[in-house]
């Protein structure tokens, strides 16, 4: 396989995990190695709650050997608080840094960091500056098109992250404004690689194998990154470099296999975070592992009172007998 190099960085140029906050926690993540993701990126992490010492934001930092090439991802408004962090950072040794500019949520966008600092690219520029001084890794920045439609700057705003010091950049196609609506305009991401010569990673709507060909192919991008196309299908990495290398995909799944890789996950998490929470975080997942199959809507409704293993396996046998009759 190809690879890139993200300042030195090697990642196989198939596609990454994008980074989704209360979703790609670290089982999420090794679930996606598993079956392939060539690079992970962690939930984003609170600049100023590192700065501060919260406990919570702390544990969010450890690097799982696993997990490599693994990035830390920061959100931050201001370049003391963020440069502080990214020093702080060094010592879990992420193989990167990345600055979280894309965030559209108003908590976050509301203190000036996230995408709302695709507004204000002095400041980002000030941010990215700082944080490059302070890492011991390569420093990436994660963006959107613009603010709004009359504000598409993705292409001069990321050459400035690229004069600033960033080693790369990716380019989630929507704007600030269309939050996860409408579609990802991949223009704007071929447009940004055509005005950086940092590596460009591509993002938005990528949710098979055809799509993640497609957007290479039309954007010129050097990295896909693969966000809600994952959701109850870790093997969407296994189609995607199968179908790159080959141009044909492994075979579907069947509804045991995809049961017994729910069960994996569900293990994964639990040894995590405890049977309790595990199971508490992983209803949502269960949904999305059953989407589709007979019996998925009694099954949805179920998944509130999800507390116990012994539940999942149960309903995991009930899903496999189910869609195995005639
Ligand atoms: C639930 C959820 C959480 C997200 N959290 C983050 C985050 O922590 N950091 C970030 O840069 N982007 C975050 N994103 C944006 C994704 O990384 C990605 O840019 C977006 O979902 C578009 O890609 P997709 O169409 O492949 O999902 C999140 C998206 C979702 C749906």
């Amino acid at each position: 396989m190809d690879k890139i190099s993200i300042g030195g960085v090697e990642i196989e140029r198939t596609a990454a995990l994008a980074p989704m906050a209360s979703v790609a926690d670290r089982a999420y993540r090794l679930m996606c190695r598993e079956y392939g993701a060539a690079y992970l990126v962690s939930e984003m992490i609170s600049a100023k709650g590192l700065c501060y010492g919260d406990k919570k934001t702390a544990k969010m930092c450890a690097v799982d050997e696993r997990e490599r090439p693994y990035a830390l991802q920061l959100f931050g408004e201001d370049a003391p608080s963020v440069a502080r962090a990214a020093y702080m950072l060094n010592r879990f040794e992420p193989d990167i840094i990345d600055i979280n500019m894309g965030c559209p949520v108003p908590k976050v966008v509301g203190n000036g960091s996230g995408s709302a600092l695709m507004k204000t690219p002095a400041t980002a520029e000030l941010i990215v500056r700082e944080a490059v001084k302070n890492a011991n890794c390569p420093v990436t920045v994660k963006i959107r098109a613009g603010w709004d439609e009359d504000s598409i700057n993705a292409p001069e705003f990321a050459k400035r992250m690229e004069q600033a010091g960033a080693s790369a950049v990716a380019v989630h196609g929507r704007t600030r404004r269309q939050m996860y609506s409408g579609k990802a305009d991949w223009g704007v991401i071929a447009a940004v690689k055509q005005a950086v010569s940092i590596p460009v990673i591509g993002n938005g709507d990528v949710d098979s194998a055809q799509a993640c060909e497609k957007m290479y192919r039309e954007t010129g991008c050097d990295l896909v990154m693969v966000g809600r196309g994952s959701y109850g299908r870790p093997w969407i990495f296994e189609e995607i470099r199968e179908y790159l290398q080959n141009g044909s995909l492994p075979p579907e799944k069947s509804v045991e296999e995809k049961m017994q890789i729910m069960l994996r996950h569900t293990r994964m998490l639990i040894d995590e975070k405890g049977e309790g929470q595990g199971m508490r975080e992983m209803r949502h997942n269960v949904i999305w592992y059953v989407k589709g199959m007979h019996g998925a809507a009694a099954l949805r409704r179920e998944c509130s009172e999800l507390t116990e293993y012994s539940q999942l396996e149960r309903m995991a046998r009930e899903m496999i007998e189910r869609n195995t009759e005639n």
